[in-house]
């Protein structure tokens, strides 16, 4: 669980470029990438690189990582590090998904947790984010203090998805989860507590044992009275989390974590606006079908077509086909 193999991906970081935040857009961004070429930038580079290997020197966490997962580590935490969220990264979580890799941390005594869990985004072009415009449809794109980005160019670039475009979606999509968290949180639902977001990264409540994370939900079995309380839970997440519009777009057992009886959700950065996304109803009959996939394992009685469909009614929203099935995922099936 702790090995470092998974960060055989990470050997040819573009992660350095990654560092300077991006705040609505400003214009020496959208100037790249000629203005990079110039004399005083390189120089300022240059300064920047050394500043960053000397600061890395006094940044020594027990978890031992590889050289190139310790450059990304530091490169994304180390402001949270500095502005004394945490004081050491104990150990990696998980590795090498689809999106990131998560840590759990020792939080600075002003934290009111005793650990945090450090989610840190894996670097862009390894990201494997199928059709993400489909989660996108109707999204604002965020800066990465969370603020809408106007400019027309920023937006253009995107549209283009130049390396600039890219990276602003990069930045936007981590806000989104920490939005969607922040949002949630607030309203009630179960999920961690959100701490703060940067450019690469984003601080949460960690969920777990001083010495081992909670499980995701589809590695537990439960005895059958305790998996309809669990169900009956989760479902009522579901609704609390649609009655603030919002669907979680990737729901299942394994983005649950299931911890001495609680549960929390987890992973929302694909989450989307059923008010603003065509194929909202398609995208949540999916994660009620994967969810009572695990359910239906451990002998809860459901049925996630109906229970879409009632849901989604109750809730006010109307039943529209979706656009495209294709664009939802390439392992889309006709049946949902
Ligand atoms: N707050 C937390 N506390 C403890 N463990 C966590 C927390 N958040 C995430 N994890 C662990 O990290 C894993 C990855 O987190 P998450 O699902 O958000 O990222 P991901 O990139 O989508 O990964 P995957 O592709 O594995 O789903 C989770 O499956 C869980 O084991
Ligand atoms: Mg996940």
């Amino acid at each position: 669980m702790h090995s470092n193999n998974n960060f055989e991906l990470y050997e040819q970081l573009e992660d350095l470029e990654d560092i300077p935040g991006i705040r609505n857009v400003p214009d020496e961004l959208l100037r790249f990438p000629n203005q990079n070429k110039s004399r005083p930038r390189q120089k300022k580079q240059q300064d920047e690189t050394i500043e960053l290997v000397e600061q890395e020197n006094d940044l020594n966490f027990s978890y031992n990582a590889s050289k190139h997962e310790k450059e990304w580590l530091i490169g994304s935490l180390e402001d949270f590090y500095r502005q004394q969220w945490f004081d050491d990264v104990i150990r990696l979580i998980k590795g090498g998904g689809k999106e990131a890799s998560v840590y759990q941390c020792l939080a600075n005594d002003t934290i009111s947790d005793e650990y945090l869990a450090a989610k840190v985004y894996r670097p862009r072009k390894f990201r494997q984010l199928r059709n993400d415009s489909f989660y996108r449809e109707g999204r604002l794109l965020l800066d990465d203090e969370g603020h809408e980005i106007h400019n027309g160019g920023a937006l253009h670039a995107v549209q283009k998805r130049t390396t600039l475009g890219m990276r602003l979606l990069h930045t936007s999509w981590i806000e989104h989860e920490f939005q969607t968290l922040s949002m949630l949180h607030q309203a009630g639902a179960d999920v961690p507590t959100p701490y703060v977001s940067g450019n690469n990264a984003i601080l949460m409540g960690y969920i777990g044992w001083d010495d081992l994370a909670a499980p995701t939900l589809n590695t537990v079995n439960l005895v059958k009275q305790e998996a309809k309380q669990v169900f009956d839970r989760v479902i009522h997440n579901i609704e609390l989390i649609l009655a603030h519009h919002r669907i979680h777009g990737d729901l299942s057992a394994y983005n649950i974590l299931y911890f001495e009886g609680e549960i929390f959700l987890i992973d929302f950065p694909q989450a989307i606006d059923p008010d603003v996304n065509r194929n909202a109803y398609a995208i949540f009959r999916r994660d009620l079908i994967r969810l009572c996939e695990y359910f239906q394992s451990q002998s809860v009685n459901c049925d996630p077509v109906h229970l879409a469909k009632d849901l989604w009614q109750k809730h006010g929203f109307n039943i529209k086909s979706p656009i495209d099935p294709r664009l939802i995922s390439p392992d889309y099936n006709d049946e949902l």
